[in-house]
């Protein structure tokens, strides 16, 4: 009996330790920066008690540079298993009170045990990253360990949803486990990003460059597009992965889950019928008419900052988890460039791995044109949306609400693209370049010998009959291209119909090793 009681208390003891992490004086150090110790993390983001810990008693084998002298129990990540809002999630939090929350060959291990057992089951995996970089101490081991983490993500990709957060820093070719993964979060001023820290960037470019001003939280959501998502703080970036996960499924064999919904299926929006501004040049904000269809005017912007030009994200429809896309009239009248492409096609590729059907809201006057955007690769970018749209299979309901204009008509989930359902309101104009520059094109040579006056009045002549003949959605709905021109105030009702109807679509692609996408 004795014996017993001995055994149950020196598990007791070392499930302290473990749970102690780097100790008090660590502990007290992280919270003084503002932040959650790991386990803490955990706690804020999971059901309360659902959490099952795999892999306390890890501990690392190494003993160089002194790691032999000092032992933590967890050896500086927690992983494990557990419930939010009752749905199975896998979780690896780092703890940066052990060794800076650097990676070594077993806190690698035991990342990767959670991500294989989450892609065996079937589960989200969410990283909480907060950590100094590869282990120095372990040296190769490190490095391998990495790797072994990198591999996963690449195989659980499109498999299993991914989820980052990155709560501290994240350095060197660790930035690559997160960019690999479906959504990266940060927060405000106390998590950064980068390849090289400030010191080597001076060394090789002589660039001064502050942390924040390289990798924070604000650059990587409004230039780099690294994050899709940033907040003010850790506890609004778990409310954030609670939401997000509300519009995923579990795996890429799972539907997304299906919520109830009480907000009327036929609610008519009598302002959409009015929206589009008289003059064809006047900017609209599409988020409203967004917000105005999708259940409870709830939409999830991702990557808000980056591109405004598209929007992208998450709403409902009849409970059912949809994703969106739309130009933006009001940020660069909506045109697609480089980047905007990028994060169109990143978008529907993420909803068409995991069955999340695609709305998309066109007025969008056409690619970008430029030096800038030739040498920084249009082409290839603008290729990337429209091979994504052409690709997916999952349904996909498309509404013209003003422009339509050259090859931007064909990518923005056109039917030629496999289109399943293409509206348009009775404003669409679809055409093959904007009216003024159709006529320049058209009657440029004729215009060559009238003066200034004569020509913008011969301009403005033929800009009337091209709008005459184009400006409008019947030319494309005579040829089945437009399945119908719909009131703006039913798009609400005709989406939530055409979804209803797609929700059985079965398509597939040919069988193939992958194909090209030009990356
Ligand atoms: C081992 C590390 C560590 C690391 C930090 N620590 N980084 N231990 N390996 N990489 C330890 C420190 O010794 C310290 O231990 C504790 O963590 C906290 O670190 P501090 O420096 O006191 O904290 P802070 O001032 O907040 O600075 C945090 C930091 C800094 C900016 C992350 O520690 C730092 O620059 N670390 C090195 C970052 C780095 O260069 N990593 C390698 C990147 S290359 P004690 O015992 O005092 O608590 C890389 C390659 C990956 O990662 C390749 C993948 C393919």
């Amino acid at each position: 009996m004795e014996e017993i009681e001995r055994k149950l208390k020196e598990l007791q003891e070392l499930r302290k330790q473990a749970r102690m992490g780097g100790g008090e004086r660590r502990i007290e150090t992280q919270h003084g920066k503002g932040k959650y110790t790991a386990r803490e993390r955990i706690i804020h983001l999971v059901d309360e008690g659902s959490f099952e810990e795999f892999d306390m008693f890890v501990a690392q084998r190494e003993s160089d540079f002194g790691l032999g002298d000092q032992e933590f129990l967890a050896d500086g990540v927690v992983t494990g298993h557990a419930t939010i809002r009752g749905r199975q999630v896998a979780v690896f939090s780092q703890d940066f009170t052990v060794f800076g929350g650097s990676l070594g060959e077993m806190f690698a291990k035991k990342i990767c045990k959670i991500m294989d057992y989450a892609v065996k089951v079937g589960m989200p995996i969410i990283g909480l990253n907060d950590s100094g970089g590869a282990r120095i101490q372990e040296g190769v081991l490190s490095l391998a360990g990495y790797a072994d983490v990198f591999l996963r993500n690449v195989t659980a990709s499109g498999v299993v949803p991914q989820i980052s957060a990155i709560l501290g820093p994240c350095a060197g070719g660790a930035v690559y486990s997160p960019a690999i993964t479906d959504f990266t979060m940060m927060v405000s001023n106390t998590s950064y990003m980068f390849v090289t820290g400030p010191k080597v960037v001076k060394t090789v470019t002589h660039e001064d460059v502050t942390t924040e001003q390289l990798g924070g939280a604000e650059i990587h959501a409004s230039k780099s597009g690294v994050a899709h998502f940033i907040t003010e703080s850790e506890d609004e970036i778990f409310d954030l992965i609670k939401k997000l996960i509300t519009f995923i499924p579990q795996n890429n064999v799972e539907e997304p889950p299906l919520v109830s919904c009480d907000d009327p299926i036929d609610r008519l929006e009598d302002d959409l019928n009015y929206i589009i501004p008289g003059d064809p040049n006047q900017p609209y904000d599409m988020k409203s008419v967004i917000e105005a269809v999708v259940d409870h005017n709830d939409f999830l912007e991702v990557r808000r900052r980056w591109a405004p030009n598209i929007i992208c994200g998450f709403a409902r429809f009849k409970g059912r988890s949809t994703g969106i896309i739309a130009n933006q009239p009001s940020h660069l009248a909506g045109v697609l460039d480089n980047k905007a492409s990028r994060k169109a096609a990143m978008f529907i590729r993420f909803c068409d791995a995991f069955n999340i059907p695609i709305v998309t809201f066109v007025d969008v006057p056409g690619f970008m044109p430029g030096t800038i955007q030739e040498y920084e690769g249009i082409i290839l970018n603008g290729a990337k949306l429209l091979y994504a749209y052409a690709e997916a299979t999952v349904p996909k309901i498309t509404i013209i609400t003003r422009k339509a204009y050259g090859g931007a008509y064909d990518v923005m989930g056109s039917k030629h693209l496999r289109g399943d359902l293409n509206y348009a309101w009775p404003m669409a104009e679809i055409a093959v370049m904007g009216p003024r520059g159709a006529v320049e094109v058209l009657y440029g040579h004729e215009a060559k010998k009238m003066t200034a006056e004569e020509k913008e009045k011969f301009f403005n002549q033929k800009e009337k009959e091209y709008r005459d003949k184009f400006a409008n959605p019947y030319d494309a709905a005579k040829l089945g291209f437009i399945d119908d021109v719909i009131e703006p105030r039913n798009s609400r009702f005709r989406i939530i119909r055409g979804l209803e109807s797609l929700a059985g679509k079965r398509e597939l692609n040919l069988p193939r090793k992958h194909g090209c996408i030009p990356l």
